[in-house]
């Protein structure tokens, strides 16, 4: 990403805090795992959407009119041995030439320096409840100026979430993020297909996995979005299994749902396909229908839609399959209006899919659903999931899981899936097994 593009953010988000007021966001944390051991690092998504700053332990504030500079940026300072023993690290001299804040001063001194900024500003917009440390002082700071009115100072009357005016603007990606999404599919795109080409009886889950992540890495991707589901047979109906540890066995289907990230933008794809290259009879009848309710999903992603369309689409696709093969019974809309489908369809058809996999933005707007815009980027992840106890189907589909996942940009025309080159019909899952 471009440093120009960081500063067009903070220039259209200073517009919209407007003059007499100031912003301000910190980093993530590093968090520890355990002795001497950090998790890796992940920056805080907004904070990075605005900063393009890739280390913990800063704060930016913007204060849009300041005459000696908007943008501040509180880091760490430059330290030689830190260098020798972590790595590289901007120091003030480059939060200021690199990352393009007009001044920068040591995070160590946010107490001092912070609450001189605050002074005679109407409004803090602020993240509320991310940072206990922060909050606890952002509120000693605005009391500690509150009793000095009287030396001719005010205090902020006003804590404004930050959010929603940033996630308004993260909501709609921009050319550049829609290429960083693209890279984090094409590697997503070529370690399902190798999960395809891999997969055998007899391997486990988490062999699968490293074939997932080893195409991550292989394409200069060493994240993860989120955790990889690798559920076989029956395990693909818990929604959020991530054991990846049991065997893979002949005539069950495998369901595989990761993605890869890239400079913090997250793939998020799930396919199903049988662990032995052939779907069988019940198996193709499911998965046929799962993939239909995506199309007719699909066919609602356009610019002044609802975005409830989509989903409204997918289920009235699955119920009435449902009730062909047999698995539910009765009149259709009756089980679409009691959510008879619930049983085996309980998520919703996406979501919208950004820097963090279940990304941002608001769903609906003075309680009616949204209506799409191009820019939007969303999931159509419609699902049959039927469970191995489940005594009033026959036992003939029990245990079978599948979900069928892409990630679908809003254009101006209508939609692109922008991860069309992973197989998804059963004649392209077949042949791809194959080999
Ligand atoms: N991978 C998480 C989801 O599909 O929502
Ligand atoms: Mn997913
Ligand atoms: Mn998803």
């Amino acid at each position: 990403m471009k440093a120009n593009e960081f500063k067009q953010r903070r220039e259209l988000l200073m517009e919209q805090i407007g003059k007499d007021n100031i912003a301000i966001i910190a980093s993530a944390t590093m968090r520890t795992r355990n002795r001497d051991v950090d998790y890796p690092f992940r920056q805080d998504s907004d904070f990075y959407y605005l900063t393009g700053f890739n280390e913990a332990n800063a704060l930016a504030a913007f204060i849009p009119g300041r005459e000696k500079g908007e943008y501040i940026l509180f880091c760490q300072e430059y330290d030689e041995k830190k260098a020798l023993w972590e790595g590289a690290h901007a120091g003030l001299e480059g939060a200021t030439r690199e990352y393009g804040a007009d001044d920068s001063f040591p995070i160590t001194d946010l107490g001092d320096i912070l609450p001189g900024l605050l002074e005679n500003k109407h409004k803090v917009f602020y993240p509320m409840g991310r940072d206990p440390e922060l909050d606890h002082n952002l509120m000693e700071w605005i009391t500690h100026i509150r009793s000095q009115t009287r030396s001719g100072v005010n205090a902020p009357g006003e804590l404004v979430s930050l959010e929603h005016t940033v996630h308004e603007m993260r909501l709609i990606k921009s050319d550049a993020e829609i290429e960083l999404m693209q890279t984090a599919l094409d590697a997503t795109a070529k370690a399902h297909i190798r999960a395809m080409k891999n997969c055998q009886a007899g391997r486990y889950e988490y062999q699968i996995e490293g074939d997932i992540v080893h195409e991550f890495f292989n394409n200069g991707l060493r994240a993860v979005a989120y955790p990889s589901i690798v559920a076989g047979g029956t395990n693909a109906c818990v929604l959020h299994y991530v054991e990846n540890k049991s065997v893979l066995n002949d005539g069950d289907l495998l369901l595989i749902d990761a993605g890869a990230e890239c400079d913090h933008y997250a793939a998020d794809i799930t396919r199903t396909f049988p662990v032995n290259g052939k779907f069988s009879t019940e198996q193709a009848l499911l998965y046929q229908l799962v993939l239909d309710s995506q199309y007719a999903a699909l066919a609602e992603i356009s610019p002044n839609n609802a975005w409830n369309k989509a989903h409204d689409a997918s289920v009235l696709v699955l119920t009435t399959g449902l009730v062909k093969l047999g698995l539910l019974t009765g009149n259709i809309e009756q089980l679409i209006e009691d959510e008879s489908y619930k049983a085996f369809y309980m998520h919703r058809i996406g979501h919208w899919l950004g820097m963090d996999v279940h990304d941002v933005g608001d769903y609906k707007i003075d309680d009616e659903w949204r209506v799409l815009e191009a820019g939007m980027v969303l999931t159509v992840e419609p699902g049959l999931y039927i469970p191995a106890d489940c005594m009033t189907v026959d036992k003939k589909w029990r245990g079978i899981g599948i979900r069928i996942e892409d990630d679908i940009l809003v254009t101006k025309q209508g939609h692109e899936i922008l991860s069309k080159a992973i197989p998804k019909t059963i004649a392209e899952i077949e042949a791809v097994m194959e080999g």
